[in-house]
């Protein structure tokens, strides 16, 4: 299917942002469980796999619309030395996800692609989540302190 107006250049721009986010995460899973905080080393390993899901997605519609999915391009990845300056930086770059997704469902609007508006709005309501979670960790270092938090880290979640 033809591709509307500048949609291709808006999907390969979020294809960015995601796989950027994937190497982020991934670095910050890798560090937490390097420093033994099993807990967060699975749910931000986590993380990284839902990011890679939604390149997954945004590389099939890209073809699917006739489009070159971009692989090559990625943002910064901005690496954090300490949990607490992790979970800034992840949520800095979730933040900024929001809005290219805000502005790319304004656009698909104003261009009548609905599909890849319900796609991009399916995507805003995980990246609110994920902001959700990371707002929820600050908030708890704040009240219990950050030894109290990274001792509650070291073990696995029980499942
Ligand atoms: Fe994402
Ligand atoms: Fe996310």
């Amino acid at each position: 299917m033809q591709a509307k107006d500048g949609v291709i250049e808006l999907l390969n721009k979020i294809l960015t942002a995601d796989l950027t986010a994937v190497n982020q995460y991934f670095i910050h899973a890798k560090m937490c469980g390097n420093w033994g905080y099993e807990r967060l080393h699975a749910k931000i390993r986590e993380r990284s796999i839902d990011e890679m899901k939604d390149a997954d997605d945004l590389i099939g519609h890209l073809l699917y619309l006739e489009g070159v999915p971009n692989m090559q391009r990625l943002s910064t990845v901005q690496v954090g030395e300490t949990v607490p300056e992790q979970l800034k930086v992840d949520l800095k770059a979730e933040q900024d996800m929001l809005k290219i997704l805000s502005d790319g469902i304004v656009h698909c609007t104003k261009v009548g692609d609905f599909t890849t508006r319900h796609m991009l709005e399916d995507m805003a309501e995980d990246v609110d989540a994920h902001i959700d979670w990371i707002e929820t960790q600050i908030e708890t270092i704040k009240q219990v302190g950050l030894e109290n938090y990274l001792a509650q880290q070291m073990k696995k979640e029980a499942s």
